[in-house]
This record gives C-alpha cells, structure tokens and sequence, in this order.
C-alpha cells in the first residue's frame, strides 16, 4: 500500500436512472466516494447492484436514452465531468481517465493489428508522429507482459488468448499514461492463474505510474489483495466504505458480513458449508421500504426501524468508516473472517 496524494476525484450523492418499460430503474441512488492519487478503491457488489453503471456515469458513457444521471456531481482535479459535453468528455477519456472492461473481445476493433490500434490511442491524445505511436505501442506491449511485443504488434486480437487480449486492453489504457484507470471486472472472464498474473500487473503498473485504480469486480478477493479503499455497493446505494483493512475486519454493514462469509476459504475445514446469503436481490424498480436489505438482513428488526427508516450512510461508529445500518455497531461486534487475498497482487 502506498500513501495517497492528492484528491483526485470527488463524486456526490450520484444518481443514475434508466427509464425502462417496466418502470424507473434507480441504478445508482446517491453514491459518493473519493479517489486519491496512489490509491486503489475498490467497488464490489453482487450483479446488478449499480457497480458499472457508476463507472460509465463518470465517463459519460452511459446510453440516453434511456439512461440519464438525474443529480450530483463528478469532481476531476476541480472540474465536474457530469453534464459535460462529449467533446470535452472524450479529452478526459482515454488521456486522463481509462477504462478497461471485462470483454477486451468487444472492445478490440478484429480488423485492425493490436499495434495499430494501441498507436492509434497514443495519437488520440498526444502528438506523436505515426512511427513514434507505433514505436510507443511496443514499448506499451511489452510492459504489461507480452512477449516478443514487437511481432505481436502486427497480429490481430483473435490471434491473442483471453489474457493476453485483456494485457493488450491494459496496454492501451495505459499508453497515454492516465492518473485514473478503471478496471471494470478485469479479470473475471480469465481463468485464475491468469487472474493472477493481470492483477499482479495492475499492481505493478499502479507503483511505477503512480496512477490511481478504480477497481470494480464481484470477487472481495480480488478487493482484499488490491484495494486501499472498499465501497460495497448494495441496490444502487453505498451501504459501506472505507478502508480495506477496516471494511473486511470490522464489517459493520450486515450484507458485507454476508458477502464475506459466503466466500470459500482456503483455512477452513474441507466439507465447511458456505453462508449464501439468504434471497435475491431487490428489483431496482420496486426497492423494498426502508433499508433495502432489510428482507435479507439476519441484523433485521422489524417493523422499526429497518422496514420504516432508510438508514444513512454515516460515521456512526469509527472515524472514516461509514455504514448505512441502523445497527452499525452490534454487526461490528459479531465475529467473521476476512477474505484471503485470491491472489498473488498483495506482496509488497
Ligand atoms: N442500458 C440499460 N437499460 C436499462 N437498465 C440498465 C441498463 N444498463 C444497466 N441497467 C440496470 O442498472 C442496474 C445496475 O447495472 P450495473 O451494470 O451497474 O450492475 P453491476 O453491479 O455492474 O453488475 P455486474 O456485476 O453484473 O456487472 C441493473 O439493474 C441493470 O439492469
Ligand atoms: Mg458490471
């Protein structure tokens, strides 16, 4: 873990809906966090709670129709990026800010060489002349791990396996030497030593560049090997954050007790059963009164104040750790384990 520097970004109480048939789809509803320079925040969350769609709503990339972020703000170095228009969104895009997502098939261009296309992103957002872009995109390939860089720049992305196409993502969001990369899942369609091996890089790429990593994934095992910060995200809303060590040793919201405890460990007993957490999550359309977690919470006590009261996201119990439960502090006493890191990123 390195210090963190400056702020970064500052988002607040972001709200992102899709309008939709069946209703309103409240995505994302009120979320806030900060990014420091040096830092990687993690965002997990079971599928759908809101993770991506936080994401694309920073980098304008979310479809309108029939999405449309209703409030709040996006602070990058002083400049809010909500409300933005594209042109001046698509020069934070890819120069300051990153992204990687979890299908490098999709976002890879199959008629073009891999070269081409990392060199074509160094041209987007710097001057260089078509030889020193090409020049840059194998010094880029070979960073992130991929060998003979300068042969593989003139293949083309079915060429690659799964791995090597998300090293050539990271290549690319990196080429331009961003301050934040977001990583949306970036090792969830690779099988585990793979896994392994881009988080490593991740890593690596975080303590020689110094940018900052917005990491969002399912797996709090990824989380607990990487992130500094930790915001679970539950139905749209942040229901906990703060630091790594914090959120997973002394868990004070009843659905991240749930999340660890349903994750396989490695010191447990063979035959140990896993703790699912009980139901499925909400609909968005139709969230329950209340906390939202309510109808899963064992903490639950019903009708006051769980199903009556929606509780804020505060500080109630450690500075600079905040939960959104009316009983941060009884969850804090109950006794779990943390996550053993799932990978080999959390060496020093
Ligand atoms: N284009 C869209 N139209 C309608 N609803 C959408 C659209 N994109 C996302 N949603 C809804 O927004 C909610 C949040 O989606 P999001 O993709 O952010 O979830 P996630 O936490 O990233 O999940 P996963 O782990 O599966 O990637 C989901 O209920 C999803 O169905
Ligand atoms: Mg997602």
């Amino acid at each position: 873990m390195t210090e963190p520097g400056e702020l970064l970004l500052s988002v607040r109480d972001l709200r992102t809906e899709f309008r939709t048939d069946a209703g309103v789809v409240k995505a994302v509803d009120g979320v806030s966090y900060d990014v420091y320079e040096n830092e990687v925040v993690g965002i997990v969350g079971e599928s759908g709670s809101g993770k991506s769609v936080t994401a694309m709503s920073i980098m304008g990339l979310v479809p309108d129709p029939p999405g449309r972020i209703t409030s709040g703000q996006a602070v990058w170095k002083g400049r809010d990026l909500i409300g933005l228009d594209d042109k001046a969104l698509r020069g934070v895009r890819g120069g300051e800010i990153a992204v990687v997502f979890q299908d490098p098939m999709s976002s890879l261009n199959p008629v073009h060489t891999v070269g081409r296309q990392i060199a074509e992103m160094v041209r987007l957002h710097r001057r260089a002349s078509r030889k020193q872009a090409a020049e840059r995109a194998v010094e880029m390939m070979d960073l992130v791990g991929i060998p003979q860089a300068r042969r593989r720049a003139r293949s083309y992305p079915h060429e690659f396996s799964g791995g090597m196409r998300q090293r050539v993502m990271i290549a690319m969001a990196l080429s331009c030497e961003p301050d934040l990369l977001i990583a949306d899942e970036p090792t969830t369609a690779l099988d585990v030593t793979i896994q392994a091996q881009v988080l490593e890089l991740l890593q690596e790429v975080k303590e020689r560049t110094s940018s900052a990593i917005l990491l969002i994934t399912h797996d709090l095992g990824v989380v607990a090997g990487m992130a500094d910060q930790v915001l679970v995200m539950y139905a749209g809303k942040a229901v906990e954050r703060g630091s790594a060590p914090e959120v997973f040793h002394r868990s004070q919201h009843p659905y991240t007790l749930g999340l660890l405890s349903s994750l396989p460990r490695v010191d447990e007993d063979a035959g140990t059963r896993l703790r699912p957490i009980q139901g499925t999550p909400p609909s968005l359309i139709h969230l329950p009164p209340g906390c939202s977690f309510h109808p899963r919470c064992p903490f639950a006590r019903t009708p006051a104040p769980c199903v009556t009261d929606e509780p804020p996201l505060e500080e109630a119990v450690t500075p600079g750790h905040a939960a959104a439960c009316h009983f941060a502090e009884e969850v804090s006493a109950a006794d779990v384990l943390a996550p053993s890191p799932s990978s080999s990123a959390d060496t020093p």
